[in-house]
């Protein structure tokens, strides 16, 4: 008997790090990338399979604790025995740790093939316990914005504590995506913008920004203007870099794409590393950018159509 279960990564358009603070965020299930999750009756104890683990859950080395909990939660979750004898095997195309929301993917995917495993229903309250108590794990404080995104198949316009509200997404334009091929440090940046919140009223402020821009991009979104749908993109990441939470990397990605024409670029996810954003109209300019953000030292690029 095999179960498996599957999640998307994520790309945050607008809203990281100020979502954290009840402003908005609009973030799209990325499928270019995804996890896929197989459970199997095998061997003689609870063990996992990754890019980076094979072995006992029970010895996965600490920095794993979120993968580990998300087995331990969801196994409880279903009221299986906590040592079975069943074998996770973990495949994952999502970059880890580059703002594409793996932890959070790995964990929809895990509590999915678990509870197929074991024939149980798996309610949307369910997924989103067991997600969220992960995510804190990986993050310290984690909005939600990853685990409502990687779970679902539509964007969302995201609130903190609030009903999501799907969006339809339906824009001629493109989105390249350049991975910087540095490990993303979500977990500092968040605590690095909590002491400057705590500290700074301007930093309260450019948060307070963030979210009138997320608001705004809405709006764009639903009437198609894709060009103040980029402005809003480049004036997001200025505020991000006030943040403290873009880098070098980043910064050269977002002026390589400034420099092939994109409409707006911006970093994406948790920053300091990880992965940026840039909308350009057509498909002839994605595959340029795309070039360019490689020949710049992107060591992975996608494009996505933001049409149907
Ligand atoms: O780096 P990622 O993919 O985990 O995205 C984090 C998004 C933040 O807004 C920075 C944190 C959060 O919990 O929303």
């Amino acid at each position: 008997m095999k179960a498996v279960g599957t999640a998307s990564g994520k790309i945050i358009l607008m809203g990281e790090h100020a979502v954290v603070y009840g402003q908005p965020a609009i973030a799209l299930p990325f499928s270019a990338v995804e996890i896929r999750a197989t459970v199997s009756a095998q061997g003689e104890a609870l063990t996992v399979s990754c890019d980076f683990y094979d072995g006992l859950v029970h010895q996965m080395p600490k920095i794993w604790e979120s993968l580990k909990h998300a087995i331990r939660f969801s196994l409880y979750r279903i009221g299986a025995p906590s040592d079975p004898a069943i074998h996770v095997q973990i495949d994952s195309t999502i970059p880890a740790e580059r703002g594409m929301g793996s932890s959070a993917a790995v964990a929809v995917a895990v509590a999915r093939a678990l509870f197929a495993f074991y024939q149980k229903d798996l309610s949307y309250q369910e997924l989103w316990d067991i997600v969220q108590s992960s995510e804190k794990i990986a993050h310290g404080n984690p909005s939600g914005v990853d685990a409502a995104t990687t779970s679902g198949k539509q964007p969302i316009f995201f609130i903190k504590n609030q009903k999501m509200e799907p969006l339809d997404l339906c824009l001629d334009a493109y989105l390249v995506v350049g991975d910087s091929g540095k490990t993303g440090q979500t977990l500092e940046a968040v605590l690095d913008v909590a002491k400057l919140y705590q500290n700074k009223k301007e930093a309260r402020d450019w948060i307070e920004a963030l979210g009138d821009l997320t608001r705004k991009a809405k709006l764009y979104l639903s009437s198609g203007d894709i060009r103040e749908l980029g402005q809003v993109m480049n004036q997001a990441h200025g505020l991000l870099q006030q943040l403290g939470v873009s880098d070098d990397k980043l910064d050269l990605l977002v002026e390589t794409a400034h420099h092939q024409g994109a409409l707006g670029a911006k970093l994406t996810g948790g920053g300091r590393g990880g992965c940026m954003i840039a909308l350009v109209k057509n498909r002839a300019q994605a595959n340029i950018l795309a070039q360019a953000l490689r020949d710049n030292g992107a060591c992975q690029t996608w494009i996505q159509y933001l049409g149907e």
